[in-house]
């Protein structure tokens, strides 16, 4: 089987506060996961749970306290300057901060076209850009000489993923794309995934709180809580036939993205939120309606029930049966 992307026991420690109160967490616990060709891979999981710290490392803009990222086999190393830029583009949450309010949008595209010099006439640059646009539903004429303040959220975002389709990628990685998208344009925007799965043989690494799209547009799921894995399967598996008991939970109340925060936002750590992070255990022990003695002293390991990685002492005896 083929892996475009595999990252390996990624580990990213974050300290916080003043010389009193520093505390040091890690936002990422040995996170393991690959993504294939043509596929859509998301990373769920309530806000503070490792997502974007995750998205930031495999991206570059983070180096990994420790863990190992392949990209179409080649390991990427920050130091040696070989990281992750052919074929890989990111598309963030609020398309609004991608582009200058003062600049018209073509300026983007066209200066990516010439930085990169992917036409050699502003004709062909124009049909290059016209062609990525129809790609989303759009095209040249309607965007032409625009502000960003002239489109809506989902036709930014549409927008933006059009620039990111200039340089033919063959993997996108999309933090939370639709949270800030009108709840009625959030499936177009998915669909649209989907239609660069199926069509151009783009995969996707799908960041999201939402598990409603996420079940609608993934092939496999990751559940994250405070830093790790909990599970991990196809998504058919993880949110029809949810095991570990924070999935369950998750599936119940499915929390909201806060549209406010962004990538660089201020960090403040709620008390639940650290007291998690840092405990000994199962993280999810204080809040797990099916809590043992072990959950609190003893961190669960990774058990493969059917196919599904579950990390969950719960499931410790069938692995060994
Ligand atoms: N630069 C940083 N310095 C210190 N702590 C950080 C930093 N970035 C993230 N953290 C902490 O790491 C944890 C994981 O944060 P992260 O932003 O990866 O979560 P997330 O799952 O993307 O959340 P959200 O859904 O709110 O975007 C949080 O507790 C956060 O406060
Ligand atoms: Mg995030």
């Amino acid at each position: 089987m083929d892996k475009l992307l595999e990252v390996n026991e990624l580990t990213k420690r974050y300290s916080q506060g003043n010389v009193l109160t520093r505390v040091t967490l890690t936002a990422a616990d040995h996170v393991s996961f690959y993504i294939k060709p043509a596929e859509i891979f998301t990373l769920a999981g309530e806000s503070g749970c490792g997502k974007t710290t995750t998205a930031k490392v495999v991206l570059g803009f983070e180096e990994a306290t420790s863990g190992t990222i392949i990209h179409n086999g080649k390991l990427q190393t920050r130091k040696e300057k070989v990281w992750i830029t052919e074929g890989v583009q990111a598309i963030f949450q609020d398309p609004f901060s991608t582009f200058n309010p003062l600049r018209t949008v073509d300026r983007y595209f066209f200066e990516t076209v010439q930085n990169l010099i992917l036409a050699v006439s502003k004709q062909q640059a124009i049909e290059l850009i016209d062609r990525k646009l129809q790609a989303v539903g759009l095209s040249y004429e309607e965007f032409a000489g625009k502000y960003p303040s002239e489109f809506s959220g989902g036709q930014l975002q549409r927008i933006s993923i059009a620039r990111a389709l200039l340089t033919n990628p063959t993997l996108l990685i999309a933090d939370e794309p639709v949270s800030m998208v009108d709840a009625s344009l959030r499936m177009s925007i998915v669909n649209l995934f989907k239609k660069l799965r199926d069509e151009l043989g783009v995969s996707i690494l799908y960041i999201t709180h939402d598990l409603a799209t996420a079940y609608y547009v993934s092939d496999r799921i990751a559940i994250m809580f405070r830093g790790n894995i909990v599970e991990m399967g196809t998504v058919e598996q993880v949110l029809m036939n949810p095991r570990h008991p924070y999935s369950k939970l998750l599936r119940e109340s499915i929390p909201q993205a806060d549209p406010k925060k962004r990538w660089t936002t201020e960090i403040t750590l709620s008390e639940l939120e650290q007291e998690e992070y840092l405990r000994r255990g199962c993280k999810f022990a204080g809040r797990c309606p099916d809590v043992m003695e072990i959950c609190k002293g003893v961190a669960p390991a990774d058990i493969y029930v059917d196919d599904v990685l579950v990390k969950c002492h719960k499931y410790s005896s069938t692995q060994e049966i």
